[in-house]
């Protein structure tokens, strides 16, 4: 085993012999001297072979090439004056070999380990035991590993038992499509992966842990994004006889702990916001509120302008809202906003009307078209002044809400307004029990169908119907969710009703579940934080590949070991499947 960390060894450690591994990570053959960068990951000891050594030996030392992996024996002495380092942590001591062992040799590798430079993802990652090598990469992954141990430590004091949920399962339910395992036993059936361990960790409640946690593998096939990965891991956990205010101060406790052993810094108490604010004033139910430049609301000022283009909106249920870029018009021409003009489009949002103040007044189209008055109401509501850029989306509530905070983001991103040292958590509470989908043409619920309504009386307006949910969001991104569940079947069942589920589908997928809560369902709450978000917030990336030692690419594949991949014919036989001929 190995006995001593490459990267910590100090002036008061020499006079002593030592036996080391590691790989080389850079050499230097100065003629009869040569130098080695001894690396593993705690980081690297100079190692040096000089003349003294044996001929045989010596030429051994010769061969060595970058990433060879060596064990070296030597006495730890303090480096000659001119030949410290105070750049590097062992840079003021080195190890005189007399012995040496190679225990691999390495071809020449397809990029340097010891260099600070980004490689190309697609050979990183078909290579990514050797990415792994990099400071890095080891970073994140070595991160990733003192936040589950600090969870682990937190929660196991705070008497929770760590238990393990089927990964051959039931479809779960959050709503993203389900990767299925077929079944050989029974040719015909399926197994689903869990997109979560929501069901097994309520039925857990129902068997009497009252504490559980799980760091907990889920599996998602979705579209995948920068913070979206098909396999990923939660920090899973649910409370009974708990609030959601118990459920909020553990976790938030937990959070703090967790960055006070990985970051050493101590976080404030996390404000709490509605879900109503934070679409209100940021467009978004994950508000970065590193800055400000909020959303304005001017839906009333706009309500009865002689512009058809924004009072036919207003009319038809829409709302309007600007963003004023406070003292940065100038950094905007007018091509610039032409092309935020096709970035909101993205959102669905029909156009964006735009107005400069310079010189003591507005400039741009509408300038000409909106009325005086609305001009003057806007400048003193909102406090416009000279080199202010005003952009406005009037549409329904839900593009606007899209479309003006993405912009808010970017705008934010390319101005730098947003302070990147900052931790900023926070709540979100009292978001909708459902939302409406478009394409399905019926309400679906926002968090799962477990979720308690705030009010069961509101059921029957299910645009207005608030649930117990609530989210921890971190700098912008969704961190974790979690909600107070439904523990009576009748509520369940009226729950189930309002979202159109017919009995048939009820008894489908959850006739176990509903069952189980005919016999004594204690209440409960839980929430589950996404491990690789938490992970990349903290280490400093906005790349979940980086928090995963194993990552798949954007479409769901793993370049090393080439999966998904082809299986047999006798393979497919057993399970009695037949692939569809392809045209390949
Ligand atoms: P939810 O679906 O909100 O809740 O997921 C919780 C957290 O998991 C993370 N997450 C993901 N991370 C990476 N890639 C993905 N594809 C992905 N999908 C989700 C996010 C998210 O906030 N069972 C409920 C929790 C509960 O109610 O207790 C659930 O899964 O950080």
């Amino acid at each position: 085993m190995k006995k001593y960390n490459n990267g910590e060894f100090r002036i008061k450690d020499i006079g002593k012999t030592y036996t080391v591994q590691g790989w080389v990570n850079k050499r230097r053959d100065m003629g009869g001297v040569i130098f080695v960068d001894l690396r593993d990951r705690s980081g690297f000891l100079q190692v040096v072979f000089n003349r003294g050594f044996l001929k045989t030996e010596f030429e051994l030392a010769e061969s060595l090439r970058n990433e060879f992996c060596i064990e070296v024996t030597g006495e730890l002495i303090k480096r000659e004056e001119d030949m410290i380092n105070p750049k590097i942590p062992t840079g003021e001591v080195e190890l005189m070999v007399h012995d040496l062992k190679i225990l691999g040799e390495a071809d020449p590798v397809p990029f340097n380990i010891y260099e600070d430079k980004e490689i190309n993802e697609t050979v990183a990652l078909k290579y990514r035991y050797l990415d792994l090598r990099r400071e890095y990469a080891q970073e994140k992954i070595i991160l990733r590993s003192k936040i589950t141990t600090a969870v682990r430590e937190f929660l196991n004091r705070q008497d929770f038992l760590e238990i393990e949920t089927p990964i051959l399962c039931k479809s779960t339910p959050e709503g993203a499509r389900d990767y299925i395992v077929p079944s050989r036993v029974t040719p015909g059936s399926f197994y689903a992966l869990p997109q979560s361990p929501q069901i097994f960790k309520q039925l857990l409640m129902i068997s009497g842990f009252e504490k559980y946690y799980q760091i907990a593998k889920c599996f998602r096939d979705e579209d995948l994004r920068a913070d979206r990965q098909p396999e990923f891991t939660q920090i899973d956990l649910e409370m009974s006889f708990a609030s959601s205010e118990d459920v909020m101060n553990l976790v938030e406790e937990m959070i703090k702990h967790v960055v006070k052993s990985t970051k050493n810094i101590e976080l404030e108490k996390f404000p709490k916001m509605t879900w109503k604010d934070a679409m209100n004033k940021y467009g978004s139910d994950k508000p970065d509120t590193r800055f400000e430049m909020y959303l304005n609301d001017l839906t009333d000022i706009l309500r009865d302008t002689q512009m058809n283009v924004f009072r036919n909106a207003i009319e038809k249920g829409g709302i309007a809202k600007c963003l004023i870029v406070k003292n940065n018009g100038d950094k905007y021409s007018r091509s610039d906003v032409d092309h935020m003009i096709d970035f909101v489009k993205i959102y669905g949002a029909k156009g964006m009307a735009w107005l400069k103040f310079d010189n003591d007044q507005f400039n741009g189209v509408i300038a000409k078209n909106l009325e005086d008055e609305k001009l003057e109401e806007m400048k003193n509501r909102f406090g416009i002044s000279n080199n202010d850029l005003v952009l406005i989306v009037v549409d329904k509530p839900s593009v606007v809400y899209a479309s003006l905070g993405a912009l808010r983001l970017k705008i934010a991103e390319e101005l730098g307004l947003i302070d990147k040292s900052k931790l900023n958590f926070l709540w979100v509470v009292d978001f909708p029990m459902f939302e409406y989908s478009e394409k399905e043409h019926r309400y679906k619920a926002m968090h799962h169908p477990f979720t308690m309504p705030k009010n069961i009386e509101e059921l029957d307006q299910p645009e207005k119907a608030l649930s117990d949910a609530y989210d921890i969001v971190l700098n912008g991104y969704e961190l974790g969710g979690g909600s107070v569940r439904i523990h009576n079947p009748k509520m369940q069942r009226q729950v189930f009703e309002a979202l159109g589920l017919s009995d048939e589908e009820i008894k489908n997928k959850f006739a176990f579940f509903i069952e189980a809560f005919k016999y004594g369902a204690p209440p409960h709450a839980g929430l589950a934080i996404g491990l690789e978000r938490f992970t990349m917030l903290l280490g400093g990336t906005d790349n979940i590949k980086d928090v995963i030692a194993f990552p798949k690419t954007q479409s769901a594949s793993d370049l090393m070991s080439e999966a998904p991949n082809r299986v047999s014919q006798e393979q497919l036989d057993e399970l009695k499947i037949r692939l569809e001929e392809s045209d390949e």
